[in-house]
């Protein structure tokens, strides 16, 4: 078997599928569905979303500077597909998916409800690279979601959300644990015979 040789294309997968919303007063949010999403530095914490020009969201964001990245999960699937094959221009997102806007703490873009974390975001920079505007943002904020605090470890489990991600096309549900962060350097525990 040879590997097929493909021209230059988009094939980083999986990623996440998260839903950007916008706007600074009522009458202007919005929600975006993306994927061309990711974190680009720890400290300071910083993010980055790709948008088309074309996009309604893009002019929203690009006047208001801010944004807010929502975390999507099995419950959200249908919503967050929705949100990306369906239009602000014509449609109000939050009223047809019944979404629920609420106010953010950092930003005037709203959070979405019952999206288990909520990223606040400031624009730091533009960078017009094609077909994709790339919003470099700072994160200003963190909204996580008190259901998935574990009561006895005091610890976030995000996993308890059933989070979704988005692969070539198709959504998958995560959840088949495999290991964690340095199993592969962990010493093994002694076997007692
Ligand atoms: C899974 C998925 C991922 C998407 N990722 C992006 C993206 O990263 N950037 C982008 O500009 N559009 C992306 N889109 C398309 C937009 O979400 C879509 O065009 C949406 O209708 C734009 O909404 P708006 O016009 O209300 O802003 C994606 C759509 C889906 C379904």
């Amino acid at each position: 078997m040879s590997k097929l040789l493909w021209k230059p294309g988009t094939m980083i997968y999986p990623l996440p599928a998260v839903m950007v919303t916008c706007g600074a007063e009522p009458s202007e949010y919005n929600i975006i569905t993306i994927s061309w999403t990711g974190t680009i530095c720890t400290d300071p914490a910083m993010c980055y979303i790709s948008v088309r020009p074309s996009r309604h969201s893009y002019e929203i964001i690009k006047k208001n500077g801010e944004f807010v990245i929502n975390l999507t999960t099995k419950e959200l699937a249908y919503a967050t597909d929705w949100c990306g094959v369906k239009s602000g221009k014509k449609h109000n997102k939050f009223e047809e998916t019944g979404l629920t806007p609420v106010p953010a703490s950092k930003v005037k873009a709203p959070l979405i409800k019952e999206s288990p974390v909520n990223i606040e975001c400031i624009v730091k920079e533009v960078k017009e690279l094609g077909s994709h505007h790339m919003f470099i943002a700072d994160v200003v904020a963190i909204n996580a979601d008190e259901r998935y605090i574990d009561k006895k470890t005091g610890l976030f489990r995000l996993s308890d959300a059933e989070p979704i991600c988005y692969s070539h096309g198709i959504y998958y549900l995560t959840g088949n644990r495999i290991g964690k962060f340095g199993f592969s350097v962990e010493k093994k525990k002694k076997r007692k015979n």
